[in-house]
């Protein structure tokens, strides 16, 4: 076992691990160069693709990741230099990481002392490397014939004219902000006009009640918050600037109240009369920001400084503040856009995620951005006005890569083929997948029918935490296998692990652990550092622990097979048990709830709520829509549950723990497979359960 020992590179058991790795990874090469392979689960890429790939073949691959594990220094820095830095880290810096609880605490640092900004290297750079008049945005709007363009030479202005005003309002290097914006242009200028100033940015998701709004902004304490009056998305108006309201008074209520509410006014959603007002501390947009300089000094920042605050839920407790910082990430983020993409400048790319998230914030923003590359937002939503709006869209704007999640591609796959073959497509090329696992069936549609069985699919896995790809495919460099996501991105060592944290070689199964630090890492927990260590880095002495099961097989293809804690995946969009249940509780007829994921056909996993009523209480259809609209009120309606399941009791052991493993069996009705239900506290709670299915 390899457990406890000292997790550098280049310690010398850590070396041979790798290339233990490292020979899961050559065999691969076999399939490859094996015509006469049948295995009918393989996809071939296309020749003349490959050819034209940045990455052409396993070899490739194989020449590129070895030195990336060998020499992580050199490869980086080779990487990194392709920047500007306003000053280069210190000679022999690249990195420094310990990644073992049992040394001391954990720290993962690159670049440091080393001088950049991200805003300056997405848009001044490509700008005086002759990109100006370039296409940076295309804006479609939710209705059909709402679009606008920006080139990086309209864009640039825009992101300075905010920076100043923020400026100006008293936000200043390491200050937070918090945007909460739909898909908007102004979404991505928001997050580089702070970046340009130092600023730490944290973007909730326009879907987050205004109590999740109100926790985050008493959690990072922003100076500004920066909104718009409201927005439609599909047929639905959502007025904003009344969440905000509410979530600015419940804070306000816990002594935080940022100056500013700046307020973009989205006319055509909702006009500013009918917008509530609070003066003195709401700003209209349109009003301030156009009166600022159009350029704004860059504020060089260290590296290591803050670039941005994420909330994510975990499987207890509060949402986590996952801390991005600077020079990794981007370097991170630009080069896994490049090369799992198989990035070309003449590439149109669209990312259907939105910005409130992870995805939105690597791959709609920075990672395309920082290779100058000319990105799609999407403000709408995918099904309206009908099912085949995203290949309108990728027919208006001639979309060459289109990444998306398994989600809406079953979605789409259900309302049928007819509204795919009505557009052409025929300027895709690249096709990727993101949120969950994609299941095979999920994998065929969209390889067949939406890419004409042309263009390679990368299932790219990864995490808020992990800032961009870690285990993704690189078109036309591999054979594919559905519903796998296939191999690590350079710089990454993913190793599966059993219960005990010992290594599994070869086939297997278990938990997915990383065992090196990456330019892209989140650093720490805001304001938690304790719990950073506790949930990621001390379940497994010396490894940053995923949270997910994952599966090796013969070939050294990884397959995930989902969250192995209590973090449930809807729509790819994670939520934590322990919220839902929080929520529930907080309902005054609600005793208490437990809450488990179960098989979704669309959302991949649904929520299945168990609920004990306070005594006396009846159960009833109205009841079970007012537990519901509590969780829709407290989180948002993403995370509303599918289905309430009145519980009489819950099964406990003696000690009063909830056994979620059988809860989890009811809920999907896998009744034989309950197990062993002779610890429970009172073991007839599971036939009472059982007798309760359909009330
Ligand atoms: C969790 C992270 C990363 C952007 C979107 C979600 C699941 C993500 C895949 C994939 C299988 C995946 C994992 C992971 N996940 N991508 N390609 N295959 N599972 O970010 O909210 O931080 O969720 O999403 O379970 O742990 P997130």
């Amino acid at each position: 076992s390899c457990l406890g020992l000292g997790r550098r590179i280049s310690s010398k058991k850590a070396m041979n691990s790798s290339e233990h790795h490292l020979r899961h990874v050559q065999s691969i090469s076999a399939i490859h160069s094996t015509s006469s392979c049948t295995e009918d689960e393989v996809v071939f890429p296309d020749p003349n693709f490959s050819s034209n790939a940045l990455v052409s073949s396993p070899t490739d691959y194989l020449d590129m990741y070895r030195r990336s594990i060998q020499d992580p220094s050199g490869f980086w820095s080779d990487v990194a230099s392709r920047f500007h830095w306003e000053r280069k880290w210190p000679a022999g810096g690249v990195f420094s990481e310990n990644l073992d609880v049992s040394k001391g605490a954990v720290s993962i640092e690159w670049f440091k002392g080393g001088l950049t900004n991200i805003c300056y290297n997405a848009l001044d750079r490509n700008i005086q490397a002759g990109l100006g008049d370039k296409i940076a945005v295309y804006w479609e709007g939710n209705d059909l014939g709402q679009d606008a363009t920006f080139t990086y030479n309209q864009l640039l202005p825009k992101v300075c004219q905010l920076a100043n005003y923020l400026r100006d309002v008293g936000v200043s290097k390491g200050d937070a902000v918090v945007i909460y914006l739909p898909m908007l242009t102004e979404l991505p200028l928001a997050m580089l006009a702070c970046a340009r100033i130092g600023a730490v940015h944290s973007v909730v998701f326009a879907g987050f009640s205004a109590e999740s709004l109100a926790q985050r902004i008493m959690d990072c304490k922003p100076k500004a918050i920066i909104t718009c009056n409201a927005v439609r998305r599909g047929s639905k108006l959502i007025n904003l600037k009344d969440i905000v309201d509410a979530a600015l008074s419940e804070s306000a209520n816990n002594g935080v109240s940022p100056a500013v509410c700046l307020t973009y006014e989205n006319h055509s959603a909702m006009k500013r009369d009918a917008t509530n007002w609070k003066q003195g501390r709401d700003v209209w947009w349109q009003d301030s920001v156009p009166n600022y300089p159009t350029s704004c000094a860059v504020e060089w920042v260290d590296a290591e400084d803050p670039l941005f605050l994420l909330y994510t839920s975990g499987s207890t407790g509060k949402p986590k503040g996952v801390l991005h910082t600077t020079g990794g990430y981007m370097v991170y983020t630009a080069t896994t856009f490049k090369y799992a993409f198989d990035y070309k400048p003449t590439d149109i790319y669209w990312c259907t995620a939105d910005c409130g998230w992870i995805t939105g914030h690597s791959y709609v923003t920075y990672g395309p951005l920082l290779n100058g590359a000319t990105v799609v937002v999407f403000e709408g939503a995918p099904n309206y006005p009908d099912s085949g709006r995203c290949w309108d869209i990728v027919d208006k704007y001639k979309v060459t890569i289109f990444y998306t999640a398994p989600t809406l591609v079953r979605s789409l796959m259900r309302d049928g083929d007819e509204y795919v073959k009505r557009y052409s497509r025929k300027s895709l090329r690249v096709l990727g997948s993101v949120g969950e696992p994609i299941n095979p069936s999920a994998w065929r549609w969209f390889f067949n029918v939406v890419g004409d069985a042309r263009c390679p699919i990368s299932d790219t896995w990864w995490q808020t935490e992990t800032g961009g790809f870690m285990i993704t495919p690189l078109p036309g460099a591999w054979p594919q296998k559905p519903g796998s996501a296939t191999f690590p991105f350079f710089g990454v060592l993913p190793v599966i692990v059993d219960e005990k944290g010992v290594e599994i070689e070869g086939e297997g199964s278990g938990y997915l652990c990383i065992k090196n630090s990456w330019p892209g890492a989140f650093r720490t927990l805001y304001g938690d550092h304790e719990r950073y260590e506790t949930t990621y880095f001390k379940p497994f002495t010396g490894y940053y622990f995923s949270g997910d099961g994952c599966s090796r097989d013969k070939d050294g293809y990884h397959w995930l097979t989902g969250r192995v804690d209590d973090v449930i995946n809807v729509s790819g969009h994670r939520i934590g048990s322990a919220e839902v249940e929080s929520a529930l509780v907080s309902h005054p007829q609600c005793a208490e709830a437990a809450v488990v994921g179960i098989e979704h056909e669309i959302k991949g996993q649904g929520i299945y709520a168990f609920v004990t009523l306070v005594e006396g209480v009846p159960y009833s259809e109205e009841l079970r829509k007012s537990l519901i609209l509590e969780v829709r009120k407290q989180i948002g309606a993403f995370a509303a549950p599918d289905k309430i399941h009145w519980a009489p009791g819950l099964p406990k052991t003696r000690s009063g723990k909830i056994m979620r493993r059988i809860l989890r069996k009811i809920a999907s009705r896998q009744l034989d497979e309950l197990g062993d239900t002779s610890t429970l506290a009172d073991p007839s709670v599971v036939d009472q359960l059982i007798d309760l299915y359909d009330s």
